[in-house]
């Protein structure tokens, strides 16, 4: 199994990236026919912004933006999504945003013709969340914002391409939570993830 590791975050020493770090660390633990990328955007230098050849390419008039290609080509030599994340008002950070509306576009990711449904293309791909918030659980749940997230990004995003949400993490940092516990269970995450046998999704939010 191959994995590539998302991370959307500027500073290569935080907490999100020892997350990621160790995920990766995890699936390589897990046996020598399981690999990994890291996709790092910040250091890559991925511009999110959805430009006029973004358009051109969404409307199928011309061909994706070869950065997009990329992207595309590393998703496709993966089994298995990893997207670690800050949660910056209550979604993803801009950055890997982008990363989706550009890469994840029509004609690849699905295909959207007119008076025709709509054909999900990445039925063969799983992903693993794994978001990481500075509010408390309370808060959450009190606003209904983890049940917003999975309308937004599990349905919304993912849902809408064909790509199973396998797992959804939420680690957070309020209520005493310990973050070198996160960066402990983010090994965890990882050693489960070739398995794709643990099923870790949070539905606390009613
Ligand atoms: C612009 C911005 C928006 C944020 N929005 C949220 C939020 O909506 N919910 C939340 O729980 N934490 C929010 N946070 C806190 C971050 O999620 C938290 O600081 C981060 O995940 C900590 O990980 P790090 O040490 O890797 O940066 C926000 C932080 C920033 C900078």
């Amino acid at each position: 199994m191959h994995a590539l590791i998302v991370v959307g975050h500027p500073n290569a020493g935080s907490l999100t990236h020892a997350i990621a770090n160790e995920i990766g660390n995890g699936i390589a633990d897990s046996g020598s026919e399981n690999s990994f990328e890291l996709a790092d955007l910040f250091a890559q230098g991925f511009d999110p912004r959805f430009s006029q050849d973004d358009i051109d390419a969404f409307e199928m008039k011309a061909p994706f933006p070869d950065d997009v290609l990329a992207e595309q080509k590393r998703i496709e030599a993966a089994d298995t999504l990893v997207l670690v994340f800050p949660i910056y008002w209550w979604s993803m950070p801009a950055i890997m945003k982008g990363w989706i509306d550009r890469v994840f576009s029509n004609g690849w990711a699905y295909k959207d013709i007119d008076g025709e449904k709509v054909i999900k293309k990445l039925n063969h791909l799983k992903v693993h969340l794994v978001a990481i918030g500075g509010a408390g659980i309370g808060t959450f749940a009190r606003h209904g914002y983890f049940g917003a997230m999975k309308l937004q990004i599990h349905q919304g995003i993912f849902d809408y391409c064909g790509v199973e949400v396998a797992t959804s993490e939420l680690l957070l940092l309020a209520d005493g939570n310990d973050p070198e516990e996160h960066v402990k269970k983010a090994r965890e995450i990882g050693a489960a993830i070739p398995a794709k046998t643990t099923k870790r999704e949070l539905d606390m939010v009613g």
